[in-house]
């Protein structure tokens, strides 16, 4: 039994059969329909969430199956003091395979742990989010036609942003690939990013506070939301939030091939007049999300692919 907790829980080369197998999903979805028929997908969500715990039960149900779970800690046993381990267990009774967001870091880890059903973190803290890293990865090979030899610029809150941590995991086992880390001096990369993973892996990257003269050297422009959850006091928060706004005027800096991503939710960070520009990739993403997590569904639950 596999669980998914880290994009590097995969090889690159699994990430590959994942990603065509996704991309074979979006082109013959009825073909999926009936897959997982009489399969239970488990959501149990201690955090808000729209995109994964939708886009999640979206892929259950189009593979044929269902699903169950909570939304919010306070609507679950967690209110009553249970723990992670108990929840999981009692969860391995009800369904075939679980995702677990907690605002905690190492939650989905200690819940794999307690599991006899695979486990997939859907956010864990400020640590990890590796759907999301799946979804990101997709984006890119769809629109840019691979996943090497490119310039990625992150930009916003690098430093509580659990997506940008598993992008960065994720992206450092491709070839050629460099990084422009575009924060406010608050908000850099935790430094076990930039030792552990960066600098451990010879990977080029700068840490720059200017997003104008980042723009003209991205392939990829990877937008972040300013984290207000993982603040430690609402004054820095509003000093910090609307650091880096993206607008039109910024977007005429940028490479006519070059594609904005955005995890989402968006709050200011990308002004709604860059919607409509073609290289405005946020909502594509979104969609792709659905297709990866089939894509994921299907694999850990050993689902064969249908002729
Ligand atoms: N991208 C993402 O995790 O969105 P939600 O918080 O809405 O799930």
């Amino acid at each position: 039994m596999r669980h998914m907790l880290n994009p590097l829980d995969f090889s690159v080369e699994e990430i590959d059969r994942l990603l065509s197998l996704a991309s074979d999903i979006e082109h013959n979805l009825p073909k999926y329909a009936h897959v997982c028929d009489g399969k239970k997908l488990a959501t149990l969500f201690y955090e808000p969430s729209t995109r994964t715990r939708l886009s999640f039960e979206s892929a259950m149900l189009s593979l044929g199956g269902s699903v169950l779970g909570f939304s919010s800690a306070n609507s679950s046993s967690a209110a009553k003091g249970e723990s992670v381990s108990d929840t999981i267990r009692t969860i391995s009774c009800y369904a075939d395979i679980a995702a677990m967001r907690h605002p905690k870091e190492g939650s989905a880890l200690v819940a794999s742990q307690m599991s006899s059903i695979p486990v997939i973190n859907a956010g864990d803290g400020g640590h990890q989010h590796p759907t999301q890293t799946l979804t990101d990865l997709m984006t890119i090979r769809s629109l840019a036609g691979r996943l090497g030899n490119m310039t990625i610029g992150l930009c916003g809150d690098l430093k509580f942003g659990r997506t940008v941590h598993s992008l960065i995991n994720a992206m450092v086992r491709y070839p050629d690939i460099r990084f422009v880390l575009i924060a406010p001096d608050e908000l850099r990369v935790p430094s076990y990013i930039r030792e552990d993973v960066l600098k451990a892996n010879h990977i080029r990257f700068k840490e720059v506070n200017n997003l104008d003269d980042a723009m003209p050297e991205l392939d990829i422009l990877y937008m972040t939301r300013v984290q207000r959850e993982r603040f430690f006091n609402e004054e820095d928060y509003i000093r910090l939030k609307d650091c880096y706004i993206l607008d039109k005027k910024k977007m005429k800096l940028a490479k006519e091939n070059m594609y904005v991503l955005h995890p989402l939710p968006r709050v200011n960070e990308i002004s709604t007049e860059v919607d409509s520009d073609p290289r405005a990739a946020y909502f594509k993403q979104v969609q792709y999300g659905v297709y990866v997590r089939m894509a994921l569904i299907m694999t850990l639950l050993e689902v064969e692919k249908p002729c």
